[in-house]
């Protein structure tokens, strides 16, 4: 079983044995274009050259033989949005999910649809990083790219097509277009009629393990792979993550620390906060929805500071050195507080004009206090959606770590304390990847359902307490650092249109 993740920094490929033992793994990083400030983009070429490499790798490597390969599942950034045209033709470079230019779309859908509405049918307000906002601004603004486009696409999806020839999506990746009725896993009529998207330039949503298409010889011979095998729907990353890590029961809580940051429970029922300051998607298991707390920064407020340092240490492991930096300075960092919003954010504050901060610097600070301050930041606003979700009534006595972040123990200890609450690890960490692997082998029946899927194969390995001392702390700094945002959103706002040239 092939598990593909079509990343934010890269893509990812696993191939897993029938009996859930990872076989292998490889990945190829690429690029993101900025434009201008807050804009994120990728050709959708790029991830198809990244897949091919990827499992050219895999086969020279002996982890991935052509002839043994049974089913392909995809998974990846969610809410990207792949304009296409007629002749199935990329229209222009995919806009991301991290992308903040569509705050004026964003409040002309709430205002066409009405707020509660939108909560109503799709689960969710409108965020800037999702897709129909995307599309809104692609007619406003790029009116040429707009009129040639005839279909719109998930990024994963787009590797999907260029497999099998089908375009297809999946009930969980369509959930963060905002154009989902994410009770009825369908897509609703009623947003799609509102803001006047034509609705054939949707794909079919599937169930996240029906098969979706075959390998075409075209492709086949492009990856190495036999023609034929199935492609699966899969599921945008955050629901594989959560059937890679097991998150397929209320109760089970997942915390990603990826570029992004997510705290994540299946629910039985669709549960809607009523202002929906968490997402409500449909989970990639059949019956199953999940929620959510998306931030925009985690793993990436780590990679930001290690990118920022590393010319003036070339050739060195920059984020290594940092977290053995981090993990000798004082639980606390000695007061100093990182607030993670460098990309805006989305949970709690859904305000893609937040900024990031160091508050409480001092002179005795130094480069260890920095690195552990942001972990903890990171923890302490994974906290806030861990806290939103025990407001919907979801009970979390532990919590399993995910995520490229959550190779640290420093930081999932820090979680642990921050979260007052028992973290663990898994064997097998490739979360979405590995997920979307599983989900293929219940496409090829090698399982019988998501659930006898995620207990034959998922390990746990490290459970770590939290300890007392630690979470006396950060529940006094915790209470500090939810005073910040508050405090500081209006000079957030006015430093996010600061102009160089007048200095206002
Ligand atoms: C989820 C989200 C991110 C991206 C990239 O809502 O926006 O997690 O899927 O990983």
């Amino acid at each position: 079983m092939i598990g593909v993740d079509v990343g934010t920094t890269g893509l990812k490929a696993v191939v897993v044995g029938p009996d859930g033992r990872l076989l292998g793994q490889a990945s190829a990083p690429y690029d993101t274009l900025r434009p201008q400030p807050g804009w994120t983009e990728q050709p959708p070429e790029w991830w198809w050259e990244a897949c091919r490499s990827v499992l050219g790798a895999l086969r020279a490597g002996g982890a991935l033989r052509p002839e043994a390969a049974i089913a392909i599942g995809l998974t990846g950034q969610m809410h990207g949005s792949v304009f296409l045209d007629e002749a199935d033709r990329v229209v222009r470079p995919a806009i991301m999910w991290n992308d903040q230019r569509t705050a004026a779309e964003c409040k002309e859908i709430e205002q066409r649809v009405g707020l509660q509405r939108l909560i109503d049918l799709t689960g969710n307000r409108a965020l800037t990083g999702f897709t129909a906002p995307k599309l809104l601004w692609l007619r406003k603004h790029e009116p040429e790219s707009y009129a040639r486009t005839r279909h719109l696409l998930l990024p994963k999806d787009y590797v999907r097509l260029r497999m099998t020839g089908e375009r297809a999506t999946d009930v969980a990746d369509a959930s963060g277009t905002l154009l989902f009725d994410v009770r009825s896993r369908k897509w609703s009529s009623e947003v799609v009629e509102a803001i006047e998207v034509p609705p054939e330039w949707l794909p079919p949503a599937l169930e996240s393990p029906q098969v979706s298409g075959r390998l075409t010889p075209q492709a086949a011979s492009a990856l190495g792979l036999p023609a034929g095998i199935p492609v699966v729907a899969g599921a945008g990353d955050q629901a594989a993550g959560g059937v890679g890590s097991g998150a397929v029961e209320e109760g089970v809580i997942t915390a990603s620390l990826g570029t992004s940051g997510v705290v994540f429970s299946a629910t039985l029922q669709p549960r809607v906060d009523p202002q929906a300051r968490l997402h409500s998607f449909c989970h990639a298991a059949h019956g199953l929805w999940h929620l959510m707390g998306v931030m925009l920064a985690a793993g990436g407020s780590f990679q930001w500071l290690a990118d920022t340092l590393r010319p003036l240490a070339e050739g060195e492991r920059m984020e290594e050195k940092l977290s053995v930096l981090a993990a000798g300075a004082p639980t606390g960092s000695g007061g100093l507080v990182f607030l993670p919003y460098l990309a805006g954010e989305r949970t709690p504050h859904a305000d893609p004009f937040a900024r990031g901060a160091f508050v409480g610097l001092r002179a005795e600070h130094g480069l260890p206090h920095l690195a552990r301050a942001v972990m903890e930041g990171v923890a302490f606003g994974l906290r806030d959606s861990l806290e939103l979700i025990r407001e919907m009534g979801v009970s979390a006595t532990e919590v399993r770590a995910i995520g490229g972040g959550a190779r640290s123990r420093l930081w999932r200890q820090i979680l642990a304390d921050v979260f007052a609450c028992p973290v663990v690890s898994l064997e097998a960490d490739e979360g979405p990847a590995f997920g979307a692997a599983l989900l293929a082998g219940i496409g090829a029946e090698i399982f019988a359902s998501v659930s006898q899927a995620c207990h034959t194969t998922i390990r746990l390995a490290e459970r770590l307490e939290p300890e007392r001392k630690a979470v006396e702390v950060y529940e006094g700094l915790y209470r500090r650092y939810r005073e910040l945002y508050p405090l500081l959103r209006d000079t957030f706002h006015a430093l996010s249109g600061f102009d160089a040239a007048s200095g206002r």
